[in-house]
């Protein structure tokens, strides 16, 4: 068949924590022209543990590529003209492997896992709130959340890891410094760097300076020689030496709400956007600004486009347990078969008579960020039914944004006047009704919902010597929203907020 001609393309890695995908844009356009997906194990060896297997992430990785290649093929679609390749990723993920022979050296330990919990808590006691140099520092709370912590517990738990580290062998790096390394080659000359958006959520990097930070590696005794080279998040990194995209630059790389921070054009001051993944995400862009939370915000590196470009910071409001919830009642409860099925579920009662459920499976994160507070289900009665607990789910992922808006709104100065979201719970469509009826302000929703990957393809078309993207948000047409307006009154959402807060009190203190 005649091969159709296009203008350039670009493709994005997209390895979240439940999923990997890759998907390839025309830059022109913006449009979507097709992609992979495949699910990701996690692996769950005791109670508040999550890991994942590095080995599985980097094939899920060759795997979307080899795939969203073939389907581009069958539409007759050139996959030379793909000029780059982005990275974007679950971040705060942490790996340690071998650089001599490749091979991870554990699992990786996942942002959410809690094994931290008692070395977090000793940590907060001995710095004091009015001198916390990590917190000026990083502009993160203490929290089994970042990377450092798990770092030290690979370091202190795990034989191999240590003994790697005594030998010059082991290297450290988030899942962007992972697939990035193998990728460009691995064993063979793999490029061992990471971006400023993935440095900022380590707790070894100091936001300011934009370096790793000594004082911070000596406090967790963290040795700097293991750590990645530090880049802008758009510049070439090296060639994919690969797969069917062998000699494509990889040029763009960033944690993955930064890059749908990017992806949903948010690009100046006061711009934000809310992704429901398997936690959920509101950032802020701060500007030039790094803006200091009062409410239990984190301030965090938005991105930096480019080698020259100014560096950009965010205010983000983190909640670990969205997507996850559903996750949990289709595969620990059984209520439902497919993730989707959860629309129905509630939409057969449209309220949660009362129940309300709190998913803290990973301790809270903002604003609370209290590791010891665990799930709870509650306000029960004989007439509660399994669709009330799926809206109650669906409901708490909604109270939950509330309260990072809350906090954002106070932070900032400004109320927002609607919230720009995407996702993949963005589907469900109860769930932006819901949304905007809590909030009482319009929820936001691009009809292309590849916001993470669409930022991640940016910034690669972007990059110096690939120049096949402008960044220019007068030049992109992709942000087409469909919105929801609220339709409850305030006073009734308050009732019910309140409600919630009192069911979040209950939820926290619980392990000790
Ligand atoms: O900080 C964790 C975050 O990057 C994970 O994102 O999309 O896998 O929920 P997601």
């Amino acid at each position: 068949a005649k091969k159709a001609v296009l203008g350039p393309l670009v493709g994005a890695v997209d390895q979240g924590t439940s999923s990997t995908r890759f998907l390839v844009f025309n830059s022109k356009t913006a449009e979507l022209l097709d992609h992979h997906q495949v699910e990701v194990n996690q692996e769950l060896p005791r109670e508040g543990w999550v890991e994942e297997d590095p080995m599985e992430i980097l094939q899920s990785v060759y795997h979307c590529i080899e795939k969203t290649c073939e389907k581009l093929g069958q539409k007759s679609i050139e996959i030379s003209n793909i000029k780059a390749i982005g990275v974007t990723n679950q971040r705060e993920t942490t790996i340690v492997w071998d650089k001599i022979t490749g091979e991870p050296l554990y699992n990786a330990l996942v942002w959410l896992d809690l094994r931290t919990q008692s070395t977090v808590e000793t940590l907060n006691k001995s710095i004091s709130e009015g001198n916390n140099f990590i917190k000026t520092k990083t502009g993160l709370p203490i929290s089994t959340y970042f990377s450092a912590v798990k770092l030290c517990w690979l370091i202190d738990n795990v034989r191999k890891v240590k003994k790697a580290i005594e030998d010059g062998r082991a290297l450290f790096g988030t899942v962007d410094t992972w697939l990035i390394w193998n990728m460009t080659g691995g064993i063979n000359g793999g490029v061992h760097c990471t971006d400023v958006s993935n440095a900022s959520r380590t707790m070894l990097f100091n936001i300011h300076s934009l370096q790793w930070d000594k004082e911070l590696c000596d406090f967790f005794k963290i040795p700097m020689s293991i750590l990645p080279r530090i880049r802008s998040s758009s510049e070439i990194y090296g060639l994919m030496k690969i797969g069917p995209l062998g000699g494509v630059p990889i040029s763009g790389c960033l944690g993955d709400q930064s890059a749908a921070l990017v992806g949903q054009l948010c690009l100046q001051d006061g711009q934000a956007k809310n992704t429901y993944g398997t936690g959920c995400f509101l950032l802020c862009n701060t500007g030039q600004k790094c803006v200091a939370s009062e409410h239990g915000l984190l301030t965090t590196v938005a991105y930096k486009l480019g080698r020259e470009e100014p560096v950009y910071y965010a205010l983000e409001g983190s909640i670990g347990i969205a997507g996850a919830v559903v996750s949990w009642l289709k595969n620990n409860i059984e209520i439902i078969k497919a993730s989707r099925e959860i629309e129905n579920l509630a939409g057969e009662v449209g309220t949660s008579y009362g129940c309300y459920f709190v998913p803290a499976f990973s301790g809270l994160y903002a604003p609370y960020w209290d590791p010891s507070a665990r799930g709870i289900i509650c306000g029960l009665t004989q007439f509660t039914n399994k669709c009330h607990i799926a809206f109650a789910a669906l409901e708490a992922v909604c109270f939950q944004t509330k309260e990072i808006l809350e906090a954002m709104n106070t932070d900032c100065g400004t109320p927002m006047k609607h919230l720009q979201v995407d996702g993949g719970m963005t589907e469900n469509k109860i769930l932006m009704q819901l949304q905007a009826d809590i909030l009482c302000i319009p929820v936001m929703r691009p009809f292309m919902p590849e916001t993470t990957a669409l930022g991640a393809a940016m910034a690669a078309g972007a990059a110096e010597g690939v120049s096949v993207w402008s960044l220019d948000p007068k030049d992109l047409s992709v942000v087409q929203m469909q919105k929801y307006e609220p339709k409850i009154n305030l006073e009734e959402s308050e009732v019910r907020y309140a409600t919630w807060k009192k069911a979040v009190m209950k939820s926290m203190g619980w392990v000790l």
